[in-house]
């Protein structure tokens, strides 16, 4: 029988598959798995049990991490799954990460995730591995990590929280957040209500409601093939997420036994890409989103470089917005879902997809959606593609000398159009703590035609690049009604806002070749979203006198200094990240080693 051939010193070990994988450090090889048979057996295993395809559960449940608090269900299901169909599986844990809960941010210690993922599935004996996630950075995380790895992976996400109740009127986190935030500093909801709007705006848990970060990135993982199509929005305290999961159960032990073919760098290829950042553009998905795409793609050996921002933008000029969800929107994931979701979406998208990329079941996206006979399907919630929310481009890519290697603008989210195509003076905040302290001064010198600017939140000058982009309106121009003004950052924004808002400019200011860190109050700004550019009218004697001073002066050289003597995570992730172009990865961890020198 199997356990006693697993002894036999006359026969060699099939190191390729379950709990004969990788190890031989103890010496010989059958006294590895011998051993390892020893340890894992105090588990209560069988030796039945051992012999079959070992399928990993990412486990990222946390107390601290509301939005994954149906995870102890899905691992659950998950398991019922892989069992049905004759798998053995084994959860662990990772990291978990939350939005609110991850100082300085989610996004400074996203790396540290992915590499607790790679490194964790490439460690440990599995055929294939369920990575659950679901809030805004872990998902990215797990592709990141999983396609480095290069074990079949397949994404399992927690799922949409319920939207709550104000008033008679919806609400969820965490668009609603900012909205009644915005509406209780300009005075028009008083300290009673916004109190009773915090008890109601995550009612349940799951990732935020609306199309946000999180279920941004649950929508492209199914478009790449990564989940089950109605596991992008099936809710997170619904039955259907718990079919979802059970689904990836069995999807996973046959991605086990498929294994070359489902591996993540075999089975993603460039189509794979281009159908996410279609996906990404129909459903005005969140910004981050771009910054997760390129970390994620540069992992890929064979697509790395092939797809780059201005893939984005190309893209976008050939993609309608269709999906009507806050922010872009009025409405809330599960609507979404009760519409159809992703097999209503990729259904109507269909002329603009390609159908034959592979999914993680081994068939065609295209046979996929075949399997769908019929769908529920809500014209005003996915509409069609002759009738969209925003005509092409809901995410465009910037560029100019304020820009050279490009910035990123949600113009579907802008709340005044006019401003699309804006000319006005920079008013210029240093970072985060010079804006929090100057901006409601009523001394500021602003008007609703002037520029705000911040630097210093890019991903080195304020390690982890903060959601800082959604600078607020001057409180004394609120308080006139004025509720959006161009506004541009090297910082990002949540998925889950809206405004005017330029981002992630590339270089960053923190950078000594950065244009965007010379900016001074005065200075005339032109943004024209029609011809994508982001400009200073400054002349480029002025700009390279500036940034020849900014490189000399003693403040430049301590900050570089600091840098290279860093401890730690913080000194890693200084030295290492790259900018928002590229996916704010380390370098060591993108397939090329380093994408900058
Ligand atoms: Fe977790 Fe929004 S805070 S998804
Ligand atoms: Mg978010």
């Amino acid at each position: 029988d199997c356990a006693k051939a697993d002894y036999d010193l006359n026969r060699p070990i099939d190191t390729a598959r379950g709990l004969r994988q990788g190890l031989t450090s103890y010496g010989d090889a059958h006294f590895s798995l011998f051993l390892r048979k020893v340890f894992i057996k105090a588990a209560g295993y069988s030796d039945d049990a051992l012999s079959r395809p070992v399928i990993g559960i990412i486990n990222t449940h946390s107390g601290f991490n509301p939005c994954h608090s149906q995870v102890p269900q899905l691992i659950e299901a998950a398991k019922r799954g892989v069992m049905l169909s004759g798998g053995l599986p084994i959860d662990f844990p990772t990291i978990s990460l939350h939005e609110s809960f991850s100082s300085p941010t989610s996004m400074y210690l996203r790396n540290l995730m992915s590499m607790d993922t790679e490194e964790m599935i490439k460690a440990q004996p599995l055929d294939a591995c369920i990575m659950i996630g679901g809030c805004d950075k872990t998902v990215p995380a797990q592709l990141m990590g999983g396609i480095s790895s290069n074990k079949p992976v397949l994404s399992l996400v927690v799922g949409p929280m319920m939207p709550g109740s104000n008033k008679g009127v919806r609400i969820g986190a965490c668009t609603d957040c900012r909205n009644n935030w915005a509406a209780y500093r300009a005075g028009t909801i008083d300290i009673e209500e916004i109190s009773a709007v915090n008890e109601e705006l995550a009612p349940t848990g799951g990732t935020c409601g609306v199309m946000g970060t999180a279920s941004t990135m649950a929508c492209i993982v199914a478009g790449m093939g990564m989940m089950p199509l109605r596991g992008a929005s099936a809710p997170a305290v619904s039955s259907a997420r718990l079919r979802v999961a059970e689904e990836t159960g069995k999807n996973a032990v046959t991605a086990a036994l498929a294994k070359e073919t489902c591996r993540p760098q075999t089975m993603l290829t460039k189509e794979s890409f281009l159908n996410a950042i279609t996906v990404l553009q129909a459903i005005g998905g969140s910004t981050n989103a771009i910054v997760h795409l390129m970390a994620i793609i540069n992992r890929h050996p064979d697509v790395a470089g092939k797809i780059t921002l201005d893939t984005f933008d190309e893209i976008g000029r050939k993609t309608p917005l269709l999906v009507d969800l806050k922010p872009s929107g009025d409405n809330y994931m599960n609507d979404f879902h009760n519409a159809g979701g992703m097999v209503a979406l990729l259904n109507t998208l269909r002329p603009l997809l390609y159908l034959e990329a592979k999914t993680i079941t081994g068939k065609t996206l295209g046979e996929e959606l075949g399997t769908f006979k019929s769908f529920p399907y809500s014209a005003t919630i996915i509409r069609p593609l002759d009738d969209p929310i925003y005509p092409r481009s809901a995410l465009a890519v910037l560029h100019g000398n304020l820009a050279p290697n490009g910035a990123i603008i949600k113009a579907s989210a802008s709340k005044d159009r006019k401003l699309l195509s804006h000319r006005g003076p920079a008013v210029v905040f240093e970072n985060t703590a010079d804006l929090a302290q100057r901006i409601d001064d009523v001394d500021l010198d602003v008007t609703k035609d002037s520029v705000l600017v911040l630097q210093g939140v890019g991903p080195i000058g304020n390690p982890g690049m903060p959601e800082a982009g959604v600078i607020p309106i001057p409180r004394k121009l609120a308080a006139q009604g004025v509720q959006d003004m161009l506004r541009i950052s090297d910082g990002r924004m949540s998925g889950t806002a809206g405004g005017t808002i330029v981002l992630h400019v590339s270089p960053e200011s923190a950078i000594t070749d950065s244009v965007f860190g010379i900016v001074e109050n005065g200075d005339i700004i032109e943004f024209d979203l029609e011809r994508r550019s982001i400009e200073l009218m400054v002349p480029d004697k002025v700009i390279s006198q500036r940034m020849a001073a900014k490189v000399a002066s003693p403040r430049q050289q301590s900050v570089k200094k600091a840098r290279k003597i860093a401890r730690g995570y913080r000194g890693l992730y200084e030295r290492c990240v790259n900018q928002a172009d590229h996916g704010c990865d380390f370098d060591f961890l993108t397939t090329s080693g380093s994408l900058e020198s």
